[in-house]
């Protein structure tokens, strides 16, 4: 099947930044963290633009968790176990693009804690919780989305799209 994007953006870059800014106020004001983990790929823009709006100064580390390839399903989730030692005995705030079957971010919370990080909250700016597989519930969310798959703001179709400054859907072209 193809696709093409929506002409007009889901959400408008002034929409993102302004829920950006509330968010990070929110964590802020909530949470003492001192280890910021971001999950590549989709995420990069989101936690660029989130990390330098929090007011904590602490260290940043990438993780790398594609599950989907080239297609539009969810996949597993595979990263090496040595990967997860910087984590042992912090308070991290763990940021992704989009909470859909929750899969991504349970096994990495899950990770995270059996490597021994002392506490694991996670932010993340699209939650589709009518998409959910495993039982999981994100401490912070920019906006909740219907079951649609969307690109732009980081997030790609098959490395597409995520240069887009805004976050935009994708349909079947007619
Ligand atoms: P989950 O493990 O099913 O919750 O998948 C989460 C990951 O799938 C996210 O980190 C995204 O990278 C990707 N993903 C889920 N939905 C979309 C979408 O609509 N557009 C682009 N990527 C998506
Ligand atoms: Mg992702």
């Amino acid at each position: 099947m193809r696709y093409e994007i929506s002409p007009k953006p889901l959400f408008s870059e002034a929409e993102i930044q302004n829920r950006v800014a509330e968010l990070a106020r929110e964590i802020d004001a909530s949470f003492e963290y001192d280890l910021i983990a971001g999950i590549l790929t989709g995420a990069f823009v989101f936690i660029a633009d989130l990390s330098r709006r929090l007011s904590r100064r602490v260290p940043l580390r990438f993780i790398k968790a594609s599950s989907y390839g080239e297609r539009m399903t969810s996949g597993a989730v595979e990263i090496p176990e040595s990967d997860f030692t910087p984590f042992a005995g912090k308070k991290i705030l763990l940021i992704d693009d989009i909470l859909d079957t929750g899969k991504t971010l349970e096994a990495l919370v899950q990770k995270m804690k059996a490597c021994g990080a002392a506490e694991v909250k996670t932010c993340v700016l699209l939650d589709k919780p009518s998409r959910r597989e495993v039982p999981f519930q994100t401490d912070y969310r920019g906006f909740e989305i219907e079951d649609q798959f969307v690109v732009g703001y980081g997030m790609d179709y098959a490395e597409n799209f995520r240069t887009l400054p805004a976050v935009f859907v994708m349909n079947p072209a007619p």
